[in-house]
């Protein structure tokens, strides 16, 4: 199985690709990244000269880009790359339709053009929108996003829809709640908590803290993306969760807890715009039809992951530092000049 990931040096994408590496040995992957601030080359040090695993630096959103990169002979395109942090959206949305709308209409582009038999888009539960209190997202919910990321996803969910429509391209679709896990850049909650809990730094808490989210272990997220690769009907959609629903300060004082800091490090600050209320998945149908269960309960997910922040400072640092970003340059950039200098 030959794929083409998009996004493999961010949170999800990195995992994704460990996973199957350490599980599939018929695997090969390209791992095409355009290295924003969130993708992380560090991730991936351990697999980084593995002969089944290739990383290429291209933009998702530049045609040529993508056409170097995507060689016919490709079984699938798994499709991670996006910009992906809500409060960055509200800033500035540019990136977001950039990379997240047009950048998914270039890859169904070329997967058309390079006959790529499938097309995996990993889209996420923000397309439907805020519930209240009772009721749960399912693959029939009606797409309501409220943030500009979320708006960027929906869209692309309707470029993917098209490509299938008009062209004929076969293509599925994931839906999945809130990640956590190793790897994930401190911007987000669960990482950010942790890393300023073992800081001692003040926890900024938006608002009242009670809005939920719906949390999924990343492992069990990869396996159900993996498993809907393998198994799902063309055009079909899984919303993808764990049934694990908690309050924000729920999950705050659980780290907190864990980490062994005290809870006055609690620091409410304004709320985020159009805050959606509550995320909250039916996994149903992805259990009954793919036969994906999670394996991870949120409490050993949270022990995992605080064990992994806490064992790995010194990725934290340079996540925080920006020292990330050299990776690249001092690792990686010959690699472009020498293959340069082979074509010339
Ligand atoms: P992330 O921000 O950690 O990683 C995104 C990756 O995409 C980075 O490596 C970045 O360099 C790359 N990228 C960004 N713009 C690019 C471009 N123009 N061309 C090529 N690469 C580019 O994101 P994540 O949390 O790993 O999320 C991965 C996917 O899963 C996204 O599509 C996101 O919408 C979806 N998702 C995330 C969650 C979550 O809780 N994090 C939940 C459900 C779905
Ligand atoms: P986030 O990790 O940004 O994911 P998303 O917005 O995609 O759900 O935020 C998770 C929840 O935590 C969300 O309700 C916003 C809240 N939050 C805070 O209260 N404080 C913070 O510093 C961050 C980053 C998020």
């Amino acid at each position: 199985m030959k794929l083409f990931i998009t996004g493999g040096a961010g949170f999800i994408g990195s995992n994704h690709i460990k996973l199957l590496l350490a599980t599939d040995p018929d695997v090969s992957i390209v791992n095409f990244d355009a290295l924003t601030y969130a993708g992380n080359l560090e991730n991936l040090t351990d697999v980084a000269t593995d002969p089944r695993y290739r990383f290429v630096r291209g933009d998702v959103s530049t045609v040529a880009d993508v056409m170097d990169a995507l060689d016919e002979g490709i079984d699938a395109i798994v499709h991670f790359a996006a910009e992906s942090h809500v409060d960055r959206s509200i800033e500035s949305a540019a990136d977001f339709v950039r990379t997240n709308v047009v950048g998914t209409q270039v890859l169904l582009d070329a997967a058309r053009a390079r006959k790529v038999p499938r097309f995996v888009h990993v889209s996420t539960d923000e397309v439907m929108g805020s519930l209240d209190d009772g009721g749960f997202f399912t693959e029939d919910s009606v797409l309501a996003p409220n943030s500009p990321y979320a708006a960027s996803k929906a869209a692309a969910e309707h470029f993917v829809r098209a490509a299938m429509q008009t062209h004929g391209l076969d293509a599925v679709i994931t839906r999945c709640s809130n990640n956590y896990g190793p790897y994930q850049f401190p911007e987000k909650l669960i990482p950010l908590v942790i890393a300023n809990a073992i800081d001692g730094k003040p926890i900024p808490v938006y608002g009242n803290g009670q809005q939920v989210r719906d949390w999924i272990y990343v492992d069990d997220h990869c396996r159900a993306v993996d498993a809907v690769m393998r198994k799902a009907a063309t055009g079909s959609v899984y919303c993808v969760g764990a049934r694990s629903e908690r309050a924000n300060l729920e999950v705050i004082r659980t780290i907190l807890d864990a980490v062994g800091a005290p809870h006055s490090l609690i620091t409410y600050v304004s709320d985020r715009p159009g805050h959606d209320r509550r995320y909250a998945i039916d996994p149903v149908r992805v259990e009954s039809e793919i036969g994906w269960t999670p394996r991870v309960t949120f409490e050993e997910g949270i022990a995992k992951t605080v064990g992994w922040y806490r064992d790995n400072a010194e990725w934290m640092a340079h996540a925080r530092s920006g020292a990330y970003r050299d990776f690249y340059e001092k690792n990686l950039a010959w690699r472009e000049t020498s293959s340069a200098d082979a074509h010339s």
